[in-house]
């Protein structure tokens, strides 16, 4: 069944369609099966073939960690039951003492289990804007371990050079990782730019169809790998066969569903700037935002492509306005999450980033006016019909 070392030459979608997916060598069957079991029969003790409890591995999920890792150009998968789990063990690897510092406007989550789990076990966090290498090269201490990097963030979707962050880590002995849930393997590889370890919401772009929950790490370090399989077994927190099925599966066809959503997300970019009810609209493929350079260097498809991803954020003004908008609309549904097939919308302030203290959401910019949109592969006219009559109310 192992892939490991071949296909390596093959294109994105290619191995999409083929790392992980040979056909099963007892029937042939071309959809690999899913290997429902919590345990495995052992020829005599301490005699296996090569599986002895679903925790440690299973083949289902060994198929999607060779598969994930492939698609980010990493060597090594390590797959867990959600995106927090997977952020959590990597944390875990720190000790008593250990200092991390964050992007400022990670997803909400990463921030709850930060400062009221892991600190309270004796780790020390801060949260640094990570578009500036500077102030965050002066936040570095002495016992500093990691630097955790989302780009673009959620929801304010600002970009931190990969490449200058990296060199900054290799230069300080600090591991580097990267939450790439927003862009996804296919619009952006961190490890190719010097990153240690990359982290993907499996459930968001890479499932794509809202309808699991699922985390990787993926790295090149053969010894950080072993501790974080280690991690994996030791705590638990791993996805069931079937998930990491569904997974598999779903990649597959990630080329075509990231393209699609993030060539809409630009056409409705470009047109919701033009609409005069809305103060302030983000999205990194548009000419005055920041770091649209950057965006057009960093962000790119396997063949090269910039490209700009699937989320735009805006700020509509008020609370009433917010709220009479999404009441109007029909096709965005209102809902935490991103990354799925369907288009979405919410309240960062309210949902998805409810942890954080008001007062640092605030001063950043995310206000209870300000929405979130993540795109679909609906069709672009559909979707801009439905903004737009939401807009005239
Ligand atoms: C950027 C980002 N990272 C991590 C997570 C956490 O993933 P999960 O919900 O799978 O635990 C999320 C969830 O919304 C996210 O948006």
């Amino acid at each position: 069944m192992s892939s490991k070392g071949k296909k390596k030459d093959l294109g994105f979608s290619t191995r999409a369609v083929h790392v992980g997916n040979e056909s099963d060598a007892l029937t042939g069957s071309i959809s690999p099966p899913i290997h429902l079991t919590s345990t495995y029969e052992q020829d005599a003790v301490g005699e296996t073939r090569g599986f002895d409890y679903s925790r440690v591995d299973n083949p289902t999920r060994q198929r999607l960690e060779e598969n994930l890792s492939s698609l980010e150009g990493g060597k090594f998968g390590i797959t867990f039951a959600t995106g927090m789990a997977a952020t959590t063990a990597l944390f875990q690897l720190f000790d008593q003492g250990d200092h991390i510092l964050i992007s400022r406007n990670t997803y909400g989550g990463t921030y709850r289990m930060s400062m009221e789990v892991m600190r309270r076990q004796g780790i020390e966090f801060d949260w640094v804007d990570t578009r500036d290498i500077d102030s965050v090269a002066s936040a570095i201490k002495k016992n500093t371990k990691l630097i955790h990097v989302e780009t673009p963030t959620n929801p304010l979707l600002e970009l931190c050079d990969l490449k200058a962050m990296a060199s900054l880590c290799k230069k300080h002995k600090i591991l580097f990782s990267v939450d790439n849930t927003f862009m996804s393997s296919y619009g952006q590889r961190p490890l190719e730019l010097g990153a240690d370890i990359v982290m993907h919401s499996t459930t968001k772009s890479l499932a794509g169809h809202s309808d699991i929950l699922g985390g990787v790490l993926i790295t090149n370090d053969e010894l950080l790998a072993e501790k974080l399989h280690f991690m994996q077994k030791a705590t638990g927190a791993v996805p069931s066969p079937f998930d990491c099925w569904i997974v598999l599966r779903s990649t597959k066809t990630l080329a075509l569903r990231y393209q699609k959503a993030s060539d809409t997300a630009n056409e409705l970019a470009w047109w919701l700037a033009k609409q005069k009810k809305l103060k302030h609209v983000v999205y990194p493929g548009l000419k005055n935002h920041p770091q649209y350079d950057l965006a057009v260097r960093q962000q790119m498809t396997p063949d090269g492509t910039p490209i700009f991803g699937n989320m735009i954020s805006f700020d509509i003004g008020s609370e009433s306005a917010r709220d009479r908008f999404i009441a109007k609309l029909e096709l965005f549904k209102l809902a935490e999450s991103l990354g799925g097939v369907e288009s979405l919308i919410c309240s960062p302030f309210s949902m998805t980033h409810a942890a954080l203290p008001e007062k640092d959401k605030l001063a950043m910019g995310i206000t209870p006016s300000l929405i979130r949109l993540s795109i679909g592969i609906e069709d672009t006219e559909d979707l801009k019909k439905d903004l737009q009559k939401a807009l005239q109310q």
